[in-house]
């Protein structure tokens, strides 16, 4: 029988979170900033909300609910899978959305849902390719739609297909993050899409290894785990542009709606802004990495 205390990604990395420690720096240090700036767009916080989905039966109308708490928290919201129509509504809401595609097997579907979410006006557009298969080792079909992976060559064509910002959601290696790069992506989420794999190496112990490839040349978003302003800045001290929370916000969204969502990103960025102040952090890119230590 499978051990899911050992196995569950979710639990290796929650456990990973919690075993980094971290220094306190107080002498010079100063109100800190929690600003994002993203693709040409000030925000205000690094905090966005996760490419989720069906969030109907969360709450009524819970895409365009969270969407909303982001548009109110002037944070990024990421979009998942779903119709055209919703995105339409998701993004009439004001708010800076990012939409992630699945990777279907036909091409021509992420073609036009990559025109389409560019006509919506969106920030970036991608695709989660850690959604190809499933766990037999066949592609995986998503609510009747067939996934295929895809090759580096078909990356560049829809990278070369638009003037949006290309994502790759879901590199989890340094060979995939040395692809996207020659693929000219302009953005990758590290992510194991909440433990899509066991045994899935925890973001951000990958995370340096990653940055150090990435050099500054794009954004490095993380995902996965995230429930507190300490997870976040452990993650961008350790190389993240910005962080996506998922999970965490299912409940306050459920409860309160969009009141509820933004709710939660003003209070996660609080605590991010606290653990910056004690660690003379002044800005969301400048958190020396050095902060962070390892509990063993
Ligand atoms: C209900 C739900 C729906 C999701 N739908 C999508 C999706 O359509 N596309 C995608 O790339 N990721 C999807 N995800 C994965 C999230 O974007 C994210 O990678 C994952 O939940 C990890 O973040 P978390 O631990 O903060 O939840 C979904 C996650 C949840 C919980």
């Amino acid at each position: 029988m499978e051990n899911l205390r050992t196995s569950d990604s979710n639990i290796i990395t929650r456990d990973y979170f919690d075993s980094l420690l971290i220094e306190m720096r107080h002498i010079d240090s100063i109100i800190p900033s929690t600003t994002l700036e993203l693709y040409g767009e000030r925000f205000d916080t690094p905090i966005m909300m996760a490419a989720l989905s069906h969030l109907n039966k969360v709450r009524e109308n819970g895409m365009v609910e969270m969407a909303k708490g982001a548009f109110l928290a002037n944070a990024v919201n990421w979009a998942g899978m779903g119709e055209e129509e919703e995105l339409e509504e998701i993004t009439s809401t004001g708010a800076k959305i990012i939409k992630i595609i699945k990777p279907y097997a036909d091409n021509q579907i992420i073609f036009k849902k990559i025109e389409h979410a560019k006509k919506c006006g969106v920030l970036a557009v991608g695709i989660d390719v850690d959604h190809a298969f499933s766990g037999n080792g066949k592609y995986d079909n998503v609510l009747g739609h067939p996934m295929t992976s895809k090759s580096l060559d078909e990356i560049k064509e829809f990278v070369k297909s638009t003037n949006l910002p290309f994502i790759i959601k879901g590199v989890l290696s340094e060979q995939d993050t040395i692809k996207c790069l020659e693929a000219g992506v302009r953005g990758i989420v590290v992510s194991h899409h909440h433990g899509i794999m066991n045994y899935a190496v925890p973001p951000l112990r990958i995370l340096p290894k990653i940055a150090s490839i990435v050099n500054k040349h794009i954004p490095i978003f993380v995902d996965c785990g995230v429930v507190s302003g300490m997870d976040v800045f452990k993650a961008l001290a350790l190389g993240a542009s910005a962080v996506s929370a998922g999970r965490i916000i299912m409940d306050p969204l459920s409860r309160e709606g969009a009141n509820g969502v933004k709710e939660t990103i003003v209070k996660m960025t609080e605590e991010l802004a606290g653990v910056m102040a004690r660690t003379c952090s002044p800005d969301i890119n400048h958190i020396d990495s050095s902060v962070i230590w390892n509990r063993d």
